[in-house]
């Protein structure tokens, strides 16, 4: 079959990595790729938000499955386009994306259907909100509603630091339209872990866990990133009871509130939870998977995606048996000097040819005339599979620093216990 992957990060070339493996597959697009997927696909000069592009390319090249890997695509409704043009299509359609472009549709849902999560309330009136600042106390948490290239999240300490925040979001506009609307939401203390889940309408499958690490620098210290490292399975999940507790209170109630409300979620539903004292409550929903954590989950999966993403399309999860391999996986990330903040693009990289037992899936790369050059914020995933966490952990750092290019970071405490 021929496959059309959306995006452009590293997550769509684990994605692309983990399809080209099926012998189903005979051969990928990539719209638009990267340095790194070109070696598995040919890459096409498409937008991801392109929707007509896309599917003009799918139709012309009688495209059997298309995956959306990223989240902007699925809220402006490309599978949704795609599945009105008879065309097989992986991912929510625009209707169940706004768990992912809407944090109010989301909290919506989650009361409604009796989840565990933050309490909140909702504002499209900045004097309304201003009146309100404080009601949960401090540190407060500010959501912009949309989607805003997750920096749309503040957590004031105290009140004139939580109006400066209001400022930039509703009057200044900082993130546009996202800041239309704004949640503001009780502050939760604990740990925070994801889970992935296949869902296809009526079963959700978790996938095995990770555990991603979003501060740019170590000991957790410096911005949020978008996620500096991985590593796979989390050891918050070994907890039986806290596994019987997330069946019981979040998944089950997730799938039947699915149903209640008459949505069609089909694809990958990314739960962000914070747990304390054994008790989990959700953060947000994603409607994609994560990334890295994607990285480190799916060099784990033993079956064939193919076979998987058809059985999600199809309501066929139930019957699916999906195999993990028990070994552990080890993702870091090395970024641009700067990330998250402002950074250079255009830097050579060289060395990845020298990694040894690691696959580096690439980020932010591209081909410039047959040469590799930097092209984001995190640019390169060393990526590695091992009996236990501390040998795969062993395998990246051993391998990391052969790759160079003016600038680059990465943190040097990933999956690193004390
Ligand atoms: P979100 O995009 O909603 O996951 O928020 C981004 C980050 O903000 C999360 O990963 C948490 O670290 C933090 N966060 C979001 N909501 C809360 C909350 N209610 N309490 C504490 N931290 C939160
Ligand atoms: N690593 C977090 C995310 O993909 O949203």
């Amino acid at each position: 079959m021929k496959v059309l992957m959306i995006g452009s990060g590293g997550r769509e070339h684990v994605l692309t990595w983990k399809l080209a493996q099926s012998p189903r597959v005979e051969k990928i697009y990539a719209a638009p790729g990267n340095g790194g997927m070109a070696e598995l696909a040919e890459c096409v000069d498409l937008s991801v938000e392109d929707i007509p592009g896309c599917l003009a390319f799918a139709k012309e090249h009688q495209i059997d499955l298309t995956v959306v890997g990223p989240e902007v695509p699925l809220v402006m409704g490309m599978v949704d386009a795609f599945e009105a043009a008879g065309l097989k299509v992986f991912g929510p359609n625009k209707h169940c994306a706004q768990f992912e472009g809407s944090k109010a549709f989301t909290k919506g849902f989650l009361f409604r259907h009796n989840i565990p999560t933050a309490a909140y309330k909702e504002y499209t009136d900045f004097d309304e909100i201003i009146k309100d600042l404080g009601v949960y106390g401090y540190p407060m948490v500010i959501k912009a509603d949309g989607l805003a290239a997750g920096k749309g999240v503040l957590i004031p300490e105290n009140e004139a630091d939580a109006r400066a925040g209001m400022e930039m979001i509703m009057k200044k506009r900082e993130f546009g339209e996202a800041g239309d609307k704004v949640v503001i939401e009780e502050f939760l203390t604990g740990q925070e872990a994801s889970m992935l889940c296949f869902v296809d309408g009526k079963t959700i499958v978790p996938m095995e866990s990770a555990q991603d690490y979003k501060r740019a620098y170590d000991n957790d210290e410096g911005l949020n990133t978008g996620g500096m490292g991985t590593y796979s399975p989390n050891v918050l999940f070994a907890d039986e009871t806290l596994n019987k507790r997330i069946k019981a209170e979040i998944l089950d109630p997730i799938i039947d509130g699915f149903i209640a409300d008459g949505m069609n979620f089909k694809g990958i539903l990314f739960i962000g939870l914070m747990i304390e004292n054994g008790v989990p409550k959700v953060l947000e929903f994603n409607v994609r998977f994560g990334d890295p954590e994607a990285q480190s989950v799916l060099m784990r999966m033993e079956s064939d995606l193919v076979d998987i993403m058809e059985a999600v399309i199809e309501g066929k999860l139930a019957d699916c048996e999906i195999k993990w391999s028990n070994k552990e996986a080890v993702c870091v990330v090395i970024a641009s000097g700067g990330y998250p903040g402002p950074y250079q693009k255009g830097k050579v990289i060289t060395g990845i040819q020298d990694v040894k037992e690691c696959v580096v899936f690439h980020a932010g790369t591209k081909l410039v005339n047959g040469e590799l050059q930097t092209n984001g914020g995190r640019v390169l995933c060393v990526t590695a599979l091992g009996e236990t966490r501390e040998t795969a952990r062993k395998t990246v750092y051993a391998n990391i620093g052969k790759i160079h290019f003016e600038g680059a970071q990465y943190r040097t405490d990933i999956a690193k216990f004390n």
